[in-house]
């Protein structure tokens, strides 16, 4: 194939068992389950072993997969020591991607990758799968406080992932209601296909580099506002707007300027994001369960989502996942530039997945490109030029 696709439209990077989407229809799998089953029914952690094993877990396999993630939430204190050098004004994705990428000096022992032998060790790669899935999270409640001054809040085993996540952020323990939204929340983003982030995790998993520097990758791919750096942007965007009296102004000059409107468009969705639909019944809930009292930022985003009806659906632009998560987040106290770092947190059990099957049946990413630059010509010395 010469023919070069702009951002690779259409074109297919791997073949995967993973997770499956129709774009059309709007609906979207893990493992052939779908997501709307797994938001009500199953936990994170479920969800997690789900995508890295490929089937359901029994009771027994569950518990034991949760009490390994329980026994590793803490991390070294020499990555908090790290932390501590940071500047507190930098964003929390580029202090993940640093932790992240120096948890693999602490946990080396990845002979199995770079051996030369395709790696078949798959306690190696369960065990390190664990290790960031459950540190993902510490990390990154634990830079909340350190930028702040304070000392984090150790994690506590005796609550559930999504629970431990709250309870970091607060100090406090976590409302229940909060934390199943968490949880749900957690599963809706923990896996989409060949993302740019997911296709990042690939490229380097392919060269054989360590799991931590696979995932530092695609931290920093996700980090970005095309991908799910948009989720903070929604927020500042419904900040910005302020009311939904001033909405259809606001958006009119938005679209003759070209600017993009946070939170709407997808690459594979031409109807709405499934994840966006299931995010906002969410919201519903939390409303409900307030007394139908949710602020301002909710209701202006439903007046955008509808003026952006008439205006954008044309183009097959919806809301997508970003939309919604940012209010809810925002509702449970996180700071809005931390919201791609919850994004990642539960994106890293769908990286290690591919990252896993990349392994499996791998060869390094290649592609080629059309030249577009001169053609052989002969070098010019500099006082000749
Ligand atoms: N706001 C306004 N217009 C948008 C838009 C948005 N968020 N998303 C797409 N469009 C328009 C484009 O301007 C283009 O219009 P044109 O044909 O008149 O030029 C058309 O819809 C097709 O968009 P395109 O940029 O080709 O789509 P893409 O597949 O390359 O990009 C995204 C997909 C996600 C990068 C894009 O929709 C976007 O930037 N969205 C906002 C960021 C975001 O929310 N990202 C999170 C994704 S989960």
């Amino acid at each position: 194939m010469s023919e070069y696709l702009p951002g690779l439209e259409g074109v297919p990077a791997t073949q995967s068992n993973i997770s499956d989407l129709d774009g059309k229809r709007g609906l979207l799998t893990y493992r052939g389950y779908r997501i709307a089953d797994l938001a009500v029914n199953s936990t994170f952690e479920e969800t997690a072993l789900l995508l890295l094993d490929g089937r359901l877990p029994t009771h027994e396999e569950l518990e034991i997969f949760d009490q390994q993630l329980r026994s590793n939430r803490i991390v070294k204190y020499n990555v908090r020591e790290i932390m501590k050098y940071l500047p507190a004004t930098g964003h929390p994705m580029e202090m993940l991607q640093t932790a992240v990428a120096s948890l693999g000096m602490f946990y080396q022992g990845d002979d199995c990758l770079t051996g030369g032998a395709v790696c078949q060790d798959l306690n190696y790669v369960h065990n390190m799968s664990v290790k960031i899935i459950a540190r993902m999270a510490t990390i990154v409640a634990m830079w909340e406080h350190v930028r702040n001054g304070y000392d984090p809040f150790p994690p506590r085993k005796d609550l559930n992932y999504a629970e431990n996540l709250l309870y970091m952020f607060s100090g406090e323990d976590p409302d229940p209601l909060m934390a199943r939204i968490m949880d749900a929340s957690l599963i809706l983003h923990a896996e989409h296909t060949i993302n740019a982030s997911t296709f990042a995790a690939l490229v380097a998993g392919s060269t054989l580099a360590s799991p931590f520097l696979v995932i530092a990758a695609a931290v920093g791919t996700l980090a970005g506002p095309l991908h799910g750096g948009a989720n903070q942007r929604v927020v500042e965007m419904l900040e910005e707007i302020g009311s939904p009296a001033n909405v259809n102004a606001w958006l009119d000059k938005k679209l003759a300027s070209k600017s993009k409107i946070w939170g709407m468009g997808h690459r594979e969705y031409k109807v709405k994001d499934p994840r966006a639909i299931i995010l906002q019944t969410l919201m519903h809930e939390l409303m409900e369960h307030r007394g139908g009292n949710m602020g301002p930022m909710f209701e202006t985003a439903l007046a955008l989502e509808e003026a952006c009806e008439e205006k954008l659906a044309p183009k097959g632009v919806f809301a997508n996942v970003d939309f919604y998560s940012g209010i809810l987040y925002k509702e449970m106290g996180i700071p809005p530039d931390q919201f791609t770092s919850i994004f990642a947190i539960a994106r890293s059990a769908g990286w290690l997945a591919h990252w896993r099957e990349q392994l499996g049946d791998n060869r390094i990413f290649r592609p080629t490109q059309v030249y577009t630059g001169q053609s052989e010509r002969d070098y010019v010395p500099i006082d000749e030029r």
